[in-house]
């Protein structure tokens, strides 16, 4: 884009959250021509950033979503969302929310046990309403990624086993408040290797043809998101070659695919301005040399909470400033609190950093640790920017405790 941070950064200050319109388009149209030999839904992850720019910037698009709680359908409202767009996944969904997904008539829920299958169908009664569903199946496919964000292993908490599924599956289909439209996934996030996700279609396929010997018709098949992108020298999922696997395996097959991607759209459309406060280098050779900055764990956790890896790009060339090794770290009280780790660069106090790829899983897990007022976040199209949220203030964050 033709728009220089530093002006962003003298306009609204430091920490703030910048993210590209056109990059976001890009990565659209790339996953769009991916998949163009295939009906095919895409349901923007609303969790990887939920700002209502970036929603609306979807929704223009024609882009459905993918929801995990009632605040983001609440979003999804705000920005002119088409709730019959809407999917709704997670695995704690809870009778209030169920009931306003009812009212707005969501295109379906991805059921993630028996209980709540027994629960939706009650709520849908209740309203003298049809649910729609789709059961997540946990196809055993290891994605290879963090563990933290691992989720298509029997250990881990999402979606139920083959056997569980094709039961709850039979229950519904006998139940005149569920109507069975699909059956989806989602193995993991930040997946590189198209592998295991060409594996769980393929175990998905396998329990369709099943059902389907059973009088159970499936409308489609929901792989999730999880295309995972370039952080630091991993290569990215390449789109292309995960649209022709796809392609490939369902043909001859009238299911539509479903997609549910969060970050390879908005990851590295986004970065987190920062300004180094403060140079501590090491008092002795290796000890490690801190670079203080303003932003911390707080607005990015990231790296503390998954040792991710986020680009540090200097945003201004000083010839006086110091070489080191820097860690650059935050404010808040805790060893844990650093943006990155022994990165060789030029800082002067003042310097103005960019973390980079922050656009997903960064704004959305900020938090007031510390007390800290969360960021704001600014939108670029092209030669222009605007604020798509301002920065919080104390007395944001006072309210809720001294009253309106
Ligand atoms: N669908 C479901 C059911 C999900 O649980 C997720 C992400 C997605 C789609 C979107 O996955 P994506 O395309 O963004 O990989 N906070 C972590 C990531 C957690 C992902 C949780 N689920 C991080 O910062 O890396």
């Amino acid at each position: 884009d033709e728009v220089a941070l530093s002006r962003i950064a003298s306009a609204y200050g430091t920490p703030t959250y910048v993210y590209s319109e056109t990059y976001i388009h890009a990565q659209l149209n790339a996953l769009q021509s991916a998949f163009s030999g295939l009906p095919t839904e895409l349901r923007y992850a609303v969790k990887a950033n939920s700002n209502l720019a970036v929603l609306e910037l979807m929704h223009q698009a024609g882009v459905g979503f993918d929801i995990v709680s009632a605040g983001e359908l609440h979003r999804v409202l705000a920005a002119g969302g088409d709730p019959t767009k809407v999917v709704f996944s997670g695995v704690g969904k809870s009778v209030e929310e169920i009931d306003f997904a009812l009212k707005l008539g969501i295109q379906c829920f991805n059921v993630e046990s028996a209980e709540e299958l027994t629960r939706i169908s009650g709520r849908a009664a209740n309203q003298q309403v049809v649910a729609p569903i789709s059961i997540r199946v946990n196809p055993d496919v290891d994605a290879k990624t963090h563990p933290y964000i691992s989720t298509g292993l029997k250990e881990n908490k999402f979606g139920v086993g083959k056997d569980q599924a094709l039961a709850m599956y039979q229950s519904a289909a006998a139940d005149p408040n569920l109507q069975i439209v699909g059956i989806d996934c989602h193995i993991g996030s930040q997946i590189t290797d198209i592998e295991p996700l060409l594996q769980s279609l393929k175990n998905l396929i396998d329990l369709v043809d099943a059902l389907e010997n059973e009088g159970i018709t499936i409308h489609h098949i929901d792989l999730g998101g999880g295309l995972g992108i370039q952080y630091q020298n991993e290569m990215p999922l390449d789109m292309a070659a995960y649209g022709a696997g796809v392609t490939q395996l369902m043909q001859g097959r009238k299911q539509t695919i479903m997609l549910e991607p969060g970050r390879a759209l908005v990851a590295n459309a986004g970065v987190l301005l920062t300004r180094v406060e403060y140079l501590k280098p090491g008092q002795e050779p290796g000890q490690p040399d801190f670079a203080v900055v303003d932003a911390a764990m707080n607005d990015l956790i990231r790296p503390a909470l998954y040792q991710a890896w986020h680009d540090i790009l200097p945003l201004e060339q000083t010839d006086q400033g110091e070489q080191g090794n820097w860690h650059i770290v935050g404010p808040v009280c805790e060893t844990g609190d650093f943006l990155a780790h022994d990165r060789s660069l030029t800082l002067s106090p003042g310097t103005l950093l960019a973390v980079a790829s922050a656009g997903a899983y960064g704004m959305v897990q900020a938090s007031n640790y510390n007390s800290r007022n969360r960021p704001a976040e600014v939108m670029i199209s092209g030669d222009s920017f605007r604020l798509i949220r301002r920065r919080e203030t104390i007395e944001d964050q006072l309210r809720l405790e001294q009253g309106e």
